[in-house]
């Protein structure tokens, strides 16, 4: 079971919810358009900030996306600490990163990972990630709906709501 856990003490200051891509994901749109879908890295963040604005808390979305695993692990732990959640699609690193999981484990804040297409029904190695033993949960498979979905999930968990601060 998740544990809800307050954003603030009074919600009248945003919950930053810290949104991670990993290598690759910013050629969404002409890579592997048969596997990833045609939609583009900056349609699917224009949806997750439509979508953090209009939920009935204040949502700050730190977004960021990154080839290098290293920048990856600096924005962990530049952000992490003050986010309430972390929502990441960490691409290929899914599968070896011990760098990056290490990084999420050390902020301790809820992880849930994204993945556009269905890690399980493809080539083996895509079967295992180091990441999802740290995470809350994982959805692959359901696209650029992947990520609205764990959006709603971290803002309902972990965002106090405007009417619960009432
Ligand atoms: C991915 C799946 C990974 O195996 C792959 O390396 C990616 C994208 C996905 O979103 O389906 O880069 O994370």
């Amino acid at each position: 079971m998740s544990e809800r856990i307050p954003a603030a003490a009074a919600s009248s200051e945003p919950s930053t919810i810290l949104v991670l891509h990993g290598p690759n994901l910013n050629l969404l749109g002409t890579r592997e358009p048969g596997v990833y879908g045609s939609v583009t890295l900056p349609d699917i963040n224009a949806h997750l900030r439509q979508r953090a604005d209009q939920a009935s808390a204040l949502v700050e979305l730190v977004i960021h996306q990154s080839n290098h695993e290293g920048v990856l692990v600096d924005l962990i732990q530049e952000h992490g600490p003050r986010s309430v959640a972390i929502v990441i699609n960490p691409g290929a690193l899914t599968h070896y990163s011990i760098a990056l999981r290490d990084a999420l484990a050390a902020v301790a804040r809820p992880v849930i990972e994204v993945h556009l297409s269905n890690v399980h029904a493809r080539e083996e190695f895509r079967h295992h990630s180091v990441v999802a033993p740290i995470a809350v949960g994982q959805i692959a498979g359901f696209g650029k709906d992947g990520y609205a979905m764990a959006l709603d999930y971290a803002i309902r968990q972990y965002v106090v709501s405007e009417e619960d601060n009432q």
